[in-house]
């Protein structure tokens, strides 16, 4: 049975989509079997995946209304490995839709029920909200991965998350857990890095990944190619990153693949050259 792991955050821009897009990427470039599943009107995770929302047929918003069965909302990606229940506009109207059914948290948990077996691993991409749709997002995983951006207010807003889980455990779903927080657009040599990382540790002990993501401007370039990082830029800073994190969370070893460096490709040549004389 697959495991599900919500990306959540009720902040914006904090890189929830970003993890999402590469970590399933990389999961399934190591053989796992991978659904993300788009809970954001934006459909960032959507468009990152090159799939354009006018061929969309049934998306989110259809699972959660119940106008279709995730069978029917599932694509499969040009990636391996990897298959996306689409995102549109119309997850927006969603949550006026649902307020008022007795079932209205459980909707994307019972939905996911029926395909856990053909999956390895479950993404949602929650929306930077607190709402009924985060909730669905909450109430269906397994575990949580927690975005984070080292910023001062990062801390209340973690706080704020935090109650929200409590409530979610104590009520519709205890077995919640923190896989790990993740510090997005890590840069160790600001001060207030630092601060909040310090911060964070003391109150969430143990739940911290130990991977960070640093700013890369690669991550911010392979959504507009409709692509995750490691097929559009193998050798950049984001993708190891993902990787390492990837590894971290299914438990293997990071091994780097050696980059031959250009001096010893300049000396080989040599080698040959000489050897020929
Ligand atoms: N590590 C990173 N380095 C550089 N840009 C990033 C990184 N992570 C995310 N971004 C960019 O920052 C913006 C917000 O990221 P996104 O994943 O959409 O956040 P969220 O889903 O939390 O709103 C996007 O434009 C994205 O491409
Ligand atoms: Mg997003």
């Amino acid at each position: 049975m697959g495991k599900v792991i919500a990306v959540a955050n009720q902040k914006g821009g904090v890189g929830k989509s970003t993890t999402v897009i590469n970590l399933a990427a990389f999961i399934g470039s190591r053989g796992r079997k991978v659904l993300c599943i788009d809970l954001d009107a934006q459909g960032n995770v959507t468009s990152g995946y090159g799939i354009r929302k006018k061929t969309v047929q049934y998306s989110s918003y259809d699972l959660l209304i119940g106008r279709a069965g995730i069978g029917e909302a599932v694509i499969a990606t040009e990636f391996e490995n990897v298959s996306i229940v689409p995102s549109t506009s119309a997850l927006a109207g969603a949550e006026i839709e649902i307020a008022d059914l007795d079932d209205r948290l459980k909707r994307l948990k019972m939905q996911i029920l029926m395909c856990r077996d053909s999956y390895d691993y479950i993404f949602i991409d929650c929306p930077p909200s607190l709402s009924l749709v985060t909730l669905n997002g909450l109430v269906a995983a397994d575990s949580l991965i927690i975005p984070l951006q080292c910023e001062f207010f990062s801390l209340e807003g973690l706080s704020q998350l935090d109650q929200i889980i409590k409530h979610v455990r104590s009520n519709e779903n205890p077995s919640l857990t923190i896989e790990g927080i993740l510090f997005t657009m890590f840069d160790p040599r600001l001060n207030v890095t630092n601060q909040v990382v310090n911060e964070v540790k003391k109150v969430f002990p143990d739940q911290v990944f130990e991977t960070t993501i640093p700013r890369n401007v690669r991550l911010s370039e392979a959504p507009s190619y409709g692509m995750p990082v490691m097929y559009y830029d193998k050798s950049s800073k984001g993708t190891e990153a993902y990787a390492r994190l990837g590894c971290e969370l299914l438990g293997e070893k990071y091994t780097e693949k050696p980059k031959k460096k250009l001096t010893d490709i300049l000396k080989s040549k040599k080698k040959n050259k000489s050897e020929r004389k």
